[in-house]
């Protein structure tokens, strides 16, 4: 009996047993136990499965050591793993494409050597700085030849596109990329987000579009800002708010007047929001009432029309 062709129906779980009568022949199918990680699995048998051709006849004698007296545990090499040659207890890890410059370490796993990393078959293959598959190391990197693209994480070359296709795509062969769902072919041949009306694309996001820009604030949707702190909306625009409303001036900036013209600050209080009226050349026995225009005190009159210097009366 082969036990290796048998080997192919095992699998690393607790084992089961479930068997059909098939003419006169009992077929099992055993389902692996793995023991431990030696990759060896047991199994159960019917006794007559292992018995020679000559000695079938005897198997309703013979007792298993089953749980089933008509069953035999035996053991063999978990799926993935092989009999070590010239071992015919020791299973080691099978990788069936080789390792190349590595060692198979788990089924279907290589583990390279220095200098060596993974290549496009799994197997190990020399790469940077020793050497790049398809193109040639520099320093830590892999130039690749014409017609060939780094590969992802690897120090080699897989064919592919010379160009870049973008954060949404992927370089399939003849520099040609394929976009994944939510990106498409922009009008550089790279894959773009599709952003939905209203919006740009912004790096790799779709971000609103504010017609006119957002000064003092930030474009939050399409067509609308969010205006700075210390900004108001006002006409579709931010303009800066002045908690206390200013007097003979505008709000510049927030919280800051700045005095019309023919106004100024207030020397005795530069920091208030109110702005005085500026007359050149002072006011004898009057106030400056508005800029460059005198008003005469109680008892005085202007000297002459549009004079800043009044007289008694
Ligand atoms: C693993 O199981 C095998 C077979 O039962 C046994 O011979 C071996 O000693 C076990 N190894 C460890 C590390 O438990
Ligand atoms: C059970 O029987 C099989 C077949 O005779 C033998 O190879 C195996 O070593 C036995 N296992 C135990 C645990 O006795
Ligand atoms: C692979 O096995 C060989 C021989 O046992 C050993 O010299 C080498 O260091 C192993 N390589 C790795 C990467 O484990």
């Amino acid at each position: 009996m082969n036990l290796s062709i048998r080997s192919t129906i095992f699998f690393s779980v607790l084992f089961i047993i479930c068997s059909t009568e098939t003419s006169n022949l009992r077929v099992t199918r055993g389902i692996g136990l793995k023991l431990n990680n030696t990759g060896i699995c047991e199994i159960e048998v019917p006794v007559v499965s292992i018995l020679p051709p000559e000695l079938k006849h005897t198997a309703g004698s013979i007792r298993g050591n089953g749980t089933n007296p008509a069953y035999s545990k035996i053991k063999l090499c978990c799926t993935g793993y092989k009999q070590a040659a010239h071992s015919p207890f020791h299973c080691v890890p099978d990788c069936p494409n080789g390792c190349g410059l590595g060692n198979c370490t788990a089924p279907n796993v290589c583990s390279c050597n220095k200098h060596a990393g993974i290549g496009p078959d799994g197997k190990c293959i020399t790469v940077c700085p020793k050497g790049c598959l398809n193109g040639q190391c520099y320093g830590a990197f892999c130039n690749c030849n014409p017609g060939f693209t780094i590969a992802p994480n690897n120090n080699y070359c897989i064919k592919g596109c010379n160009k870049n296709c973008g954060p949404g795509g992927q370089c399939v062969a003849n520099n040609q990329c394929k976009c994944q769902t939510g990106y498409q072919l922009n009008s550089h041949g790279t894959c773009a987000m599709i952003c939905d009306n209203g919006y740009k694309v912004v790096g790799n996001a779709c971000e609103p579009i504010c017609g006119g820009g957002c000064v003092n604030g930030e474009c939050v949707a399409p067509n609308q800002c969010k205006c700075n702190p210390g900004y108001t909306m006002q006409l579709g625009a931010c303009v800066p708010k002045c908690v206390n409303p200013c007097y003979n001036g505008v709000c510049s900036a927030p919280n800051v007047c700045t005095c019309k013209q023919g106004y100024v600050k207030d020397n005795d209080n530069p920091r208030s929001n109110r702005c005085i009226a500026y007359c050149a050349h002072g006011c004898v026995n009057a106030v400056c009432s508005a800029p460059n225009f005198c008003i005469c005190k109680q008892g005085f009159r202007k000297e002459s029309k549009g004079s800043n210097v009044c007289v008694k009366a």
